[in-house]
């Protein structure tokens, strides 16, 4: 008979590879407008830069938030299995914000400075986008060996992130959406804390 925990074994690895391809159907939705463009249709690139940066942003928040939330939730869970996902998911908001910004830089019709820099929420969106490259380069086990504790510090770089896209969100509009990535940042900054984090784990000893 198959026991609860095996099943469980059974499924981690459909499981992980579910959540690692997720974020690829972003790719998908975006597919339909790069074809149009690769194909010289009438009015494509307009079209691709009106709706590119709502599909890529919303990709971006969520592989971001994904990706910062992957700690908490081994520490509410005791899971080990998903901590692969934090690196993927990083390096999944770094290749959608980039493409982001190169397409803002080449569609723009007032040219790239105005494109990635015109207001200051474009401009918030690049700075964390120009962020993100440090944190992807050195998202790896060499880079973790070579920069020691110093790895740690840079990759405090997604605190500045987190904020330049609240600031991003804010001014071009999207207040909803500033508040409610603000309140789950919030969420899952305090349950990284040392403090709150120990306690969790306390409590989880006494479970089991
Ligand atoms: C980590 C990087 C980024 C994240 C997380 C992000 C997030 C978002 C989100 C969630 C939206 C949709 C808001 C809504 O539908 O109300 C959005 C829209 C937008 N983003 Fe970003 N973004 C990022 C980088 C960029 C960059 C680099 C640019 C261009 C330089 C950019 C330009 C825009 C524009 C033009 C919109 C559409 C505003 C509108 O519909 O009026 N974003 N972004």
């Amino acid at each position: 008979m198959t026991t609860g925990t095996a099943r469980a074994d059974a499924l981690t690895p459909a499981a992980l590879l579910i959540a690692r391809l997720l974020p690829a159907a972003v790719v998908l939705l975006a597919a339909p407008l790069l074809l149009d463009v690769a194909l010289g249709a009438p009015g494509a690139p307009a079209e691709l830069h009106r709706r590119a940066p709502d599909v890529l942003g919303k990709a971006a928040l969520g592989t971001l938030l994904a990706s910062y939330a992957i700690t908490p939730i081994a520490t509410l869970s005791g899971w080990r299995w998903h901590i692969v996902l934090r690196r993927d998911y990083g390096l999944w908001t770094f290749a959608i914000a980039a493409t982001d910004l190169v397409l803002a830089a080449v569609l723009d019709e007032r040219g790239w400075q105005a494109g990635i820099a015109g207001s200051a929420g474009l401009a918030a969106g690049t700075m964390a986008t120009l962020l993100l490259i440090p944190l992807a380069l050195t998202s790896n086990r060499w880079s973790m060996r070579m920069l020691g504790r110093d790895w740690k510090r840079l990759h405090m770089l997604v605190l500045p992130v987190l904020l330049l896209v609240a600031v991003h969100l804010v001014f071009i509009g999207s207040d909803a959406f500033a508040i409610a990535f603000l309140s789950v940042v919030a969420v899952l900054w305090v349950l990284r804390l040392g403090a709150v984090t120990r306690w969790i784990g306390r409590v989880r000893a006494g479970r089991t």
